[in-house]
């Protein structure tokens, strides 16, 4: 039975330790539909998702972002935007923000979706883009955004805090 949405989202963490049992592929699909029901702009759905399991593209993605965990995943989707679909009908702002935004709203569902299911994942965001591009022998028309390694938890994370409403809510009116 999935959990409330709001339980999901106050009880999501970022992991970072993976035991080695497999993700079922029906899982992975399930992710991947929570994706693409993300909100985008015009609806243009300017994203592409890279599934890798295999170990060899794995370790090249660890590599890429120095991040040795990101090997240890069972999975790894590769989060990516098409930024000149969306600078074909918002220009610079489509291909410098809004496929941006798209993709992340993507990832966040996915996210949601995961820990929703069990599943443990982490946001990996610092990686040198043309290394993940070299990885996975991208087109040059994908744009790699994040990647989301994915699996059984191996640890239990502690959330970290986070500033009070006070600090970052202003109100207008
Ligand atoms: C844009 C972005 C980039 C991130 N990049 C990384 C990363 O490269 N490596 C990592 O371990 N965590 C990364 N994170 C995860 C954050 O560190 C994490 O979300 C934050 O510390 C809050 O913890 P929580 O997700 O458990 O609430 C990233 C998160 C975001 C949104």
């Amino acid at each position: 039975m999935a959990k409330e949405v709001l339980e999901v989202i106050r009880q999501r963490r970022s992991v970072r330790s993976f035991l080695p049992q497999p993700v079922a592929p029906e899982l992975i699909m399930t992710l991947l539909e929570a994706a693409v029901w993300a909100p985008s702009a015009g609806n243009l759905q300017p994203w592409q998702f890279y599934v890798v399991r295999a170990p060899e593209a794995k370790a090249k993605l660890a590599r890429a972002a120095g991040q040795a965990f990101v090997a240890q995943a069972p999975v790894v989707i590769v989060a990516c935007a098409l930024p000149e679909q969306s600078a074909a009908v918002y220009g610079s702002r489509g291909r410098l923000l809004y496929c941006l935004q798209d993709v992340a709203a993507a990832v966040q569902n996915m996210l949601l979706a995961a820990s929703s299911l069990g599943l443990a994942a982490c946001w990996v965001g610092a990686f040198r883009e043309e290394a993940v591009v070299q990885a996975l022998n991208l087109p040059p028309e994908v744009r790699p955004v994040v990647l989301l390694p994915l699996g059984y938890g191996g640890e239990t994370a502690v959330a970290p805090p986070r500033h009070p409403l006070s600090r970052v809510v202003q109100w207008v009116d």
